[in-house]
């Protein structure tokens, strides 16, 4: 059986009762972790740079309800560290048309370099995963020719050095399904405690 048809099968037609969002947005993410067929997979991440806002797509790497965080990768020489660092207000949002579902999260993001996290996270990536990391110059360098870029064989244990830790912890999270028949909205929100509403699709 695949990924997509088991998780389908588990998601409800129809939604009637509001709680039912949070436990489908819970079934969705934890699988899209190690599903890459489900567009939850990669997810755009939207982050504030100088006033301006800034969105690219990222793997999700894990998802925790109860702790209310989601965690991603990334090179610790990115320009985006810096922007995180100075403003680490973030939105994280999926869709899948086949699932006709939107989840958009509001939270902030909190850089992991050389920490536990990160040695956790590290020993927890495939080979190829780690590959990514040992690329000379770092992203965003301005460069002539991609090629001398590309990944070579070498010690990817080395990469640990540029490999950095991206935990997203929300406070709102919102789901959207979209039916003909009636489009369901629902917004859930942590204060105090958790707070769920519908709202106007
Ligand atoms: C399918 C896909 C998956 C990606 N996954 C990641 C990721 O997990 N971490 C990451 O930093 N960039 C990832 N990227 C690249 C980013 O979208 C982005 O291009 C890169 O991080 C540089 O963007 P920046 O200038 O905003 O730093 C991915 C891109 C694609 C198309």
């Amino acid at each position: 059986m695949s990924f997509k048809n088991s998780l389908e099968a588990e998601l409800p037609e129809e939604y009637h009762e509001i709680s039912q969002t949070l436990q489908s947005a819970d079934l969705i993410l934890s699988n899209a972790v190690d599903n890459a067929k489900t567009l939850f997979h990669t997810l755009a991440v939207s982050s504030i740079d100088n006033n301006q806002v800034a969105t690219r797509i990222m793997v999700l790497r894990e998802f925790n309800l109860k702790e209310r965080y989601l965690r991603f990768h990334t090179d610790y020489r990115a320009a985006k560290i810096d922007h995180y660092k100075n403003n680490n207000s973030a939105s994280v949002l999926g869709y899948d048309p086949k699932l006709k579902i939107q989840i958009k999260f509001q939270g902030t993001i909190s850089v992991h370099y050389q920490d536990y996290l990160t040695r956790a996270a590290w020993e927890g990536s495939s080979t190829r995963s780690k590959k990514c990391y040992s690329v000379k110059g770092g992203s965003t360098l301005k460069i002539s020719d991609p090629k001398e870029y590309d990944l070579k064989d070498g010690n990817i244990e080395d990469g640990y050095m540029n490999f950095a830790v991206l935990k997203f912890s929300f406070d709102r999270l919102e789901f959207l399904h979209l039916k003909s028949s009636g489009h369901r909205r629902a917004l859930h929100s942590w204060k105090k405690g958790l707070e769920s509403t519908w709202l106007v699709p």
